[in-house]
C-alpha cells in the first residue's frame, strides 16, 4: 500500500505510476475540487505512460479520499506531495509521525525544503527523507533520495527499493544541500544564461538554439562527464588537461572557485572507467549521437505527423 498526500500534478503522477505496477494507492487531498478532477488527471497520466512505452498494466487501484485514515497504518511508503510550504509540511509530518508505525517510510516530494527543515530534531528523522522527482514523474523516472542526518539507512534503502520497483532510477545524495542535485545543475546553466543575455553576448533565442540543437541533444543521452569524454580522445583526464585552464578562467571571472585538482580529476576518471573503458569511447560517441539523432527525428516526425526519409 502506498499513500500519497496531495492530488496536485506530482501526487497524481505518482499515483498513476504506482497503480500501474499493481500497488494499492490511497490518494488524499483536503480540497474537494482537486479530488473531483483526480480521476480525469489519473486517466491522462495513464495515457502519457502508455505513450512513453512505460505502461506495465498491473492490476493496482487508486482510492481518492479527503483523509487517508486507516490506509496510513498499512502503508509501506507515504509520499507527501502537498504545497511547497514549510509550515504546511511541518503540520503534515507531525500528523504522519503520530499516525504511522515504525515500518512506514515517510517521504516528501519537496523541491527545496529538506527533512531537517521540516523536522529539526534528528530523533524524529529516522524514517523520513526527501524523494525529489522530476516533473512529470510518470514519465521522467529518476528520483533524488535525500536523507537528513537522522535518517536511518534502512529507511532510505526501503524507499529506494519501492521507487526502483516502479521503474525509477534512484540517485542517493550523501547529505542535504540546497537545490539537491538537479536544481544545482540547472541553476548553474541558468545563472550563466542570464549573465550572457545581460551582457548582450547573445539573446534568449541564441541561448535556446544552442541548448536545443547542441547541448540538449547531447545531454539527452549523456551527463556532462560522459559528454566531454565522448568528445575528447583520451577521456576525462585529457579533457581536464585541455579545457580545464579555460574553464577555470571562465569560472574565476564570474567570482567562482574552480579547483579541478589532480585527485578530483582522477576520482572522476576512475568512476567513469567503471562504466566505459577508454578504448570504447570513440565508438560509443558515434553510436550515442546516432541514437540521439534518430530519437529526435522520430519524436519530431511524430509531433508533426510527418514521415521522415
Ligand atoms: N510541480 C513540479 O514541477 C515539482 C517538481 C518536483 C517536486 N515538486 C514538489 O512536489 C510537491 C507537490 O507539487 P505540486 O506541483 O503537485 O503541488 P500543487 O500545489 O499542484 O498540489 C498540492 C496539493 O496538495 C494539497 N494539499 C494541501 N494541503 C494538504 C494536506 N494537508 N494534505 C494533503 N494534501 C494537501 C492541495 O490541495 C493540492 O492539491 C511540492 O512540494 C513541490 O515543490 C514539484
Amino acid at each position: 500500500m502506498i499513500t500519497i498526500l496531495g492530488a496536485g500534478s506530482i501526487g497524481v503522477s505518482f499515483a498513476a505510476v504506482f497503480s500501474d505496477i499493481g500497488a494499492k494507492v490511497c490518494l488524499a487531498d483536503p480540497d474537494a475540487e482537486r479530488r473531483g478532477t483526480a480521476p480525469h488527471s489519473l486517466a491522462r497520466q495513464a495515457e502519457a505512460i502508455k505513450d512513453a512505452g512505460l505502461w506495465r498494466g498491473g492490476a493496482g487501484s487508486v482510492e481518492v479520499v479527503d483523509d487517508p485514515g486507516k490506509a496510513l497504518q498499512g502503508s509501506d511508503l507515504v509520499i507527501e506531495c502537498g504545497p511547497e510550504n514549510l509550515e504546511i509540511k511541518r503540520a503534515i509530518f507531525a500528523d504522519l509521525l503520530a499516525r504511522t508505525g515504525s515500518e512506514t517510510v515517510l517521504a516528501t516530494a519537496s523541491s527545496a525544503i529538506t527533512i531537517s527543515g521540516i523536522l529539526p530534531d534528528p530523533s524524529q528523522q529516522e524514517r523520513c527523507l526527501v524523494a525529489h522527482p522530476v516533473n512529470p514523474p510518470s514519465i521522467l523516472r529518476v528520483i533524488e533520495l535525500v536523507p537528513a542526518p537522522g535518517t536511518d539507512q534502512e529507511a532510505t534503502a526501503k524507499a529506494a527499493r519501492l521507487f526502483q520497483s516502479a521503474g525509477f532510477e534512484t540517485v542517493h545524495l550523501g547529505h542535504e544541500i540546497e537545490g539537491f542535485v538537479l536544481n544545482r545543475l540547472q541553476s548553474a546553466v541558468l545563472r550563466e544564461a542570464y549573465r550572457l543575455v545581460d551582457e548582450g553576448v547573445t539573446d534568449v533565442a541564441g541561448i535556446e538554439a544552442i541548448m536545443r540543437m547542441g547541448l540538449g541533444p547531447r545531454w539527452a543521452l549523456s551527463g556532462p562527464f560522459e559528454t566531454v569524454e565522448l568528445n575528447t580522445p583520451g577521456g576525462i583526464k585529457a579533457h581536464a588537461a585541455r579545457m580545464g585552464p579555460a574553464y577555470k578562467r571562465i569560472g574565476e571571472a564570474r567570482g567562482e572557485t574552480v579547483d579541478w585538482n589532480e585527485d578530483l580529476v582522477a576520482n572522476v576518471d576512475a568512476q567513469r572507467r567503471k562504466v566505459l573503458p577508454l578504448g570504447a569511447l570513440d565508438r560509443a560517441g558515434d553510436m550515442a549521437f546516432a541514437r540521439c539523432r534518430s530519437a529526435r527525428c522520430s519524436a519530431r516526425s511524430a509531433d508533426a505527423g510527418l514521415t521522415m526519409q
